[in-house]
């Protein structure tokens, strides 16, 4: 902990401290109740498991924070506390919490300090609208200031995760701060154009570390969908493949976990963490010969995570049949196969009141609770400050609607998801 706190601003201290004070109602009363999280989580071949040996689950959403302003989204519009209720009001267990690389960049940048909350809203936004959305922000959330900084919003999120008892799962999404993900962004792959390597590392490792003050974090996702980088073929040929991935990965969990050994750690996969059949088959890691080895990486702290957008698909079978090519054919085991947790963190579709009936959303709120996957879908946002280019982005896709005052698809959440959190939780 010593580096970290010499990094750290010294306002840290006064909020985290104002926090502590007032936020931690069960470290005293029922011990049932103290013991959550009951971390550090391990694997055990398929299954997670909490320190006294029960499975854990995660049923839960995206919520991100790795856009331009790299602050967690909705803030404008809801303060932390309601939004962590509307996520808690589903059932819901877990969020994956987005960050980018950038923001650790900057405050390494910035003499071991992070940006206060106006230099973060008035870079992304502009001087007139990043003053005014930085005011809506602090009418909303009166505990900030102008001078706060986004890692503590991010603390202040964390914290408010852990009073309503739902596990914060870090991931980090992009290393340049923009919407994710394109073949051209430069963020597609380790050595693209905004995605240096070195930085990937200690941005992890620094996240990973600061996240020890943060009770109910206990996992982080290495890197958001991992794919080819169209537009730089001297890279797709000399790296783009499960040799180099294996050996990113390696470097990544390695930082991780001599940053913070409790944390879980997720593996994605290539193509947009569409597929990890080698790895999950054991087959070679071409266009090595190497095959993936669990000694190679920190014992029972992997888990595994892929993505699945195919909402065009026209039969259930065919969506999990690809499902379990692509890895979740881990869960079942089998001579040759590599056995973790598999997990689906991100599956998303138009919130409306027709698409969820269709075979896509059907398909994955039955098929993943009797798989007993986890999943967190994307995504609770129902703005964005900006994305690409656009301010106060309407998320066609949120749970919330824009205001962040509603459900999106209160037809979705009565008719579907509230069930799918039950049933994966049961
Ligand atoms: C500033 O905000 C206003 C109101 O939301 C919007 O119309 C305008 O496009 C924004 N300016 C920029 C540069 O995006
Ligand atoms: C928020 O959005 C909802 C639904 O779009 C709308 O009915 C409501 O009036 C909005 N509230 C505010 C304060 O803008």
């Amino acid at each position: 902990m010593k580096p970290l706190f010499a990094l750290l601003p010294s306002a840290t201290f006064g909020l985290g401290a104002a926090l502590q004070d007032t936020g931690r109602p069960y470290d005293t009363g029922m011990s049932s109740r103290a013991a959550w999280p009951n971390g550090p989580f391990v694997t055990s071949g398929r299954w997670i498991r909490d320190a006294s040996g029960q499975t854990v689950t995660y049923a839960g959403t995206n919520w991100p924070g790795h856009g331009e302003t790299m602050v967690p989204e909705g803030l404008q519009y809801q303060s932390i506390e309601t939004i962590v209720g509307m996520i808690k009001s589903l059932g819901m267990n877990a969020v994956r919490l987005t960050f980018a690389i950038q923001m650790i960049d900057e405050i390494y940048a910035n003499g071991g300090n992070d940006i206060t909350l106006e230099r973060a809203f008035v870079q992304a936004l502009g001087q007139t609208n990043g003053t005014r959305v930085l005011g809506q922000v602090l009418a909303k959330n009166p505990r900030f200031t102008r001078s706060t900084t986004r890692l503590e919003v991010f603390d202040a999120v964390a914290e408010e995760l852990y009073k309503q008892q739902i596990y914060v799962h870090l991931d980090n999404h992009v290393s340049k701060a923009q919407w994710c993900c394109s073949g051209t962004d430069g963020d597609t792959w380790w050595g693209d154009r905004n995605f240096n390597t070195a930085n990937w590392v200690r941005g992890l490792s620094y996240m990973a570390k600061h996240g020890k003050s943060w009770p109910a974090l206990m996992s982080i996702g290495l890197r958001n969908e991992p794919r080819e980088p169209q537009n730089n073929p001297a890279l797709t040929w000399s790296s783009y493949n499960w040799q180099s991935w294996s050996s990113f990965m390696r470097q990544g969990a390695a930082a991780v976990n001599q940053a913070n050994p409790d944390l879980l750690i997720f593996l994605s996969g290539l193509n947009y963490d569409t597929t990890l059949t080698p790895v999950v088959q054991g087959t070679a890691l071409t266009p090595g010969n190497g095959r993936f080895r669990f000694e190679d990486f920190p014992a029972n702290k992997l888990v595994l995570e892929l993505h699945t957008y195919e909402g065009g698909v026209n039969s259930c079978s065919t969506l999990q049949n690809n499902l379990y090519r692509n890895g979740f054919q881990t869960l079942q085991g089998g001579p040759g196969i590599n056995v973790f947790p598999m997990m689906l963190t991100e599956f998303g579709f138009l919130m409306d009141d027709r698409t969820w009936r269709g075979v896509y959303a059907s398909c994955l709120a039955s098929y993943l609770p009797a798989q007993k996957a986890g999943w967190t879908i994307w995504v609770l946002a129902g703005s964005y400050y900006t994305r690409q280019g656009i301010q106060d982005f309407d998320e066609t896709w949120g749970l919330l609607n824009h205001n962040w005052s509603g459900w999106r698809s209160p037809s979705y959440i009565e008719g579907a998801l509230k069930a799918m959190v039950r049933n994966t939780l049961s």
